[in-house]
């Protein structure tokens, strides 16, 4: 019998072994510890997340002790009770994400671009005269959240409020969460919901060019977020695009430690960055899993799975499937039909993959023309992340010019 055991700390530092592994010896997974089927084939990931009609994203759904706490979460939850984006499913996902679509653009997106390199120029600046300094610290972390910051509207004075708060709703998003730390992300949502509400009402009086008062004059045209769905989806960004960017990042980087190689290509072909990031996306990816809910009884390769169990669709171990990429464990920014599933698939596909994707390109670019050695530095790096999640919390690194 295959065993998955995540809880062990060689999980943390690779997981992939432990994937490969039941990937060929059991790909659809009962795990009794995690009370979750674990897909570990680029397949049948890529089926269970395109199947809206058999697989949920309603964590209420799930049957036993996961579904009764989630929907007890629900009740007493601030914003419980509202949709949020990435627990719904169609038709009402096809209806909020289609509003959400309209001002969330990509035209928005890119009209970023001068004030990510800005900001990406600022943050090697501080680093640019030292020869080691911690990644995640100094650059992994501040942009995403100074980006998603600056894209809502939150003034400069109020951007480390805004990330002290970003953090520790980052540390509920496990599958199993303390008491503690659910405590701790519910009374930072109500901060954020007296803090963005204020910021509602100001913007409603003298709106300006961000995502906060193109939602608040949307409104006035008819069918649009409420004020609570407004409220529920700025608090998801903070969650769903600070710490992924973060990972990307690090991971990014300590892909390139591992691989000079790849290093002196992009050094000597920035041009590529694009195609790089998507390899650093498949190879090491900072969202490992991506969660369902069965909704009906199914033979689903030849097992039963029975209605309201949870079903894990381990992305990073489908991007290492061998039946879907060539040579797999190996790092390769020339790669040719990279299409891996770090942003998933389907309806609930990254709303902030453009984003992410772009601020991961400028700040390597601009790293990159600063340095031309990168090593590991000394002291231990650390590694954060949940089963869902992976990056590292300290990076240390060396650098020269
Ligand atoms: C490298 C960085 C990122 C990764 C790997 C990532 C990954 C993902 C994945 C796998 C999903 C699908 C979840 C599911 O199907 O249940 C998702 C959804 C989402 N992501 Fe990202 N994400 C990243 C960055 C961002 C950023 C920067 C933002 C926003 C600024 C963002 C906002 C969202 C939102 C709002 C959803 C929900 C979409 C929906 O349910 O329709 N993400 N992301």
């Amino acid at each position: 019998m295959a065993i998955f055991n995540p809880f062990v700390p060689s999980f943390k530092i690779n997981p992939y072994l432990q994937y490969s592994r039941l990937r060929s010896d059991e790909p659809v997974h009962r795990s009794m510890a995690l009370q979750a089927w674990i897909l570990t084939r680029y397949e049948d990931c890529l089926n269970v997340l395109k199947d809206i009609e058999n697989f949920s994203s309603d964590g209420r759904y799930a049957s036993g002790e996961i579904g009764r706490a989630v929907r007890e979460q629900r009740k007493t939850a601030p914003l419980g009770d509202v949709d949020s984006l990435l627990t719904v499913d169609p038709p009402t996902h096809t209806h909020l994400r289609g509003i959400i679509n309209r001002e969330f653009t990509p035209r928005r997106v890119e009209r970023l671009l001068p004030r990510i390199e800005e900001i990406a120029c600022e943050l090697c600046n501080d680093i640019d005269v030292l020869d080691e300094f911690d990644l995640i610290d100094s650059l992994a972390l501040p942009l995403p959240v100074i980006v998603i910051a600056e894209l809502l509207g939150i003034p400069p004075s109020d951007r480390q409020l805004f990330k002290e708060w970003s953090n520790k709703l980052a540390a509920t998003t496990d599958v199993f969460n303390s008491e503690q730390a659910i405590k701790e992300a519910q009374e930072t949502t109500q901060e954020l919901i007296l803090y963005f509400s204020d910021f509602m009402n100001a913007r409603r009086r003298f709106p300006e060019d961000d995502l906060i008062s193109a939602f608040v004059h949307a409104q006035s045209d008819g069918v649009e977020l409420s004020d609570d769905e407004i409220l529920a989806f700025s608090i998801l960004l903070l969650v769903a695009g600070n710490e992924t960017t973060t990972n990307l990042i690090g991971n990014g980087i300590m892909a390139l430690v591992n691989n000079q190689k790849s290093f002196s290509l992009i050094k000597e072909n920035p041009n590529q960055i694009s195609a790089m990031v998507e390899e650093i996306l498949r190879f090491d990816s900072p969202v490992q899993g991506v969660v369902r809910i069965a909704k009906n009884d199914l033979s689903f390769d030849g097992t039963d799975i029975s209605a309201g169990e949870v079903v894990m669709a381990m992305v990073g171990a489908a991007n290492h499937d061998p039946e879907q990429f060539v040579d797999p464990e190996t790092f390769d920014i020339n790669r040719l039909n990279n299409r891996h599933l770090s942003f998933g698939l389907g309806p609930h596909f990254c709303l902030g993959a453009p984003l992410a994707r772009l601020e991961a390109s400028v700040l390597f670019k601009e790293f990159f023309k600063r340095f031309s050695v990168i090593e590991s530095a000394r002291s231990d790096v650390e590694r954060g992340g949940t089963l869902l999640l992976r990056g590292f919390t300290k990076l240390p690194i060396l650098v020269k010019k």
